[in-house]
């Protein structure tokens, strides 16, 4: 990552791209979110491509840091069913089957439903909003995601009193798949939250990036994104989604449970058992810019510190 400095004339941002570009910053601009040039934005980054996704700007629930480039967003990935390495869900993602794509809402519900993707595009507004993804190797990004909060959605399908808590699933397609076949993990990839944290109207159902659909190693066509929890906990490419009474297991508890807890809520005093979580490297900067101190629950504190109120966090991890 970073060191692109050495433009040659090949790189130089096509009139067209660099329209596209402008008219981003513009809308940006209009929605009061003060982003200046998106970091990553180097004169090779070719800029947001793929079918166009409309929505509004959310500065509200938007922080106010210049966001990574199209290319850091949609090149330096975790994506572990397609590789392990940053550069392979790029590379391979794009071979999963995509349509036609349905999401099964059921369990402690009162409707229980299958909606396919335009369904559940219509189900809210889509909104732009500007969140820190952190992950839990100590890299950060500033990315511009489309979708709206999940909280719609649960809304929707009426949950019981039994459900305290939201299990997410990733598609499982083998065949698609190469890192399926390594067995890193228990496929398909779950994730899940307490019930109050995903009705924490930060918690997003995301179907774009930048204006654009979301691309195959991003998570298409839909993800979750948790703004205030490590990278891990927003499963991608989802096709079910379950209330249920009990904690669930994730796929990364069950792998290493004395790496990756249930909550997973970023936090700077309490280090990974292989690393220090207090520091992180933002993606974009160049290799040798300095590392930033990580902020307890990723900067939105404000936001979301009551939902653990008296709980311990060393433990609750
Ligand atoms: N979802 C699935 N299905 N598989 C994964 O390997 N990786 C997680 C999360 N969601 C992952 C996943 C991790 S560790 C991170 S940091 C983010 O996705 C990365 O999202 P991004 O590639 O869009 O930046």
């Amino acid at each position: 990552m970073g060191g692109r400095t050495d433009i040659r004339p090949s790189e130089i941002t096509p009139e067209a791209v660099w329209q596209s570009r402008r008219d981003w910053l513009r809308r940006a601009a209009a929605g009061s979110l003060a982003l200046g040039l998106p970091l990553g934005a180097q004169a090779d980054d070719e800029g947001p491509s793929g079918p166009v996704l409309e929505g509004a700007p959310n500065p509200a629930l938007s922080i106010d840091e210049p966001a990574n480039g199209w290319r850091d967003i949609t090149t330096y990935n975790n994506f572990y069913e397609f590789g392990t390495g940053k550069a392979d869900p790029s590379e391979n993602a794009g071979r999963m089957r995509l349509e036609p794509w349905q999401v099964r809402i059921e369990g402690a519900v009162r409707r229980p439903l299958t909606l396919d993707l335009d369904a559940l595009l219509r189900l809210a507004p889509l909104e732009e909003r500007v969140y820190r993804l952190r992950c839990v190797e100590a890299w950060s990004m500033v990315i511009p995601w489309m979708g709206y909060s999940l909280s719609h959605l649960i809304k929707h399908v009426e949950p019981t009193a039994d459900a305290r808590y939201v299990v997410f699933t990733t598609d499982l397609q083998p065949e698609a798949m190469p890192g399926v076949r390594a067995g890193i993990l228990d496929w398909p990839y779950t994730e899940g939250l307490r019930m109050d944290e995903a009705m924490h109207p930060l918690t997003l159902l995301t179907f774009g990036v930048y204006g654009r659909r979301l691309p195959p190693q991003n998570g298409a066509p839909l993800r979750v994104i948790v703004p205030w929890k490590y990278g891990f906990k927003s499963a991608k490419s989802l096709v079910r989604i379950s209330l249920q009474a009990d904690e669930p297991v994730s796929s990364w508890m069950s792998a290493a449970p004395r790496e990756y807890g249930f909550y997973a809520n970023v936090n700077p005093d309490v280090p990974h058992p292989r690393w220090s979580q207090a520091t992180e490297r933002r993606i974009g900067t160049g290799l040798f810019a300095p590392r930033v101190p990580t902020l307890p629950f990723n900067g939105y504190a404000e936001q979301v510190a009551g939902l653990y109120q008296g709980m311990d966090l060393r433990r609750n991890f």
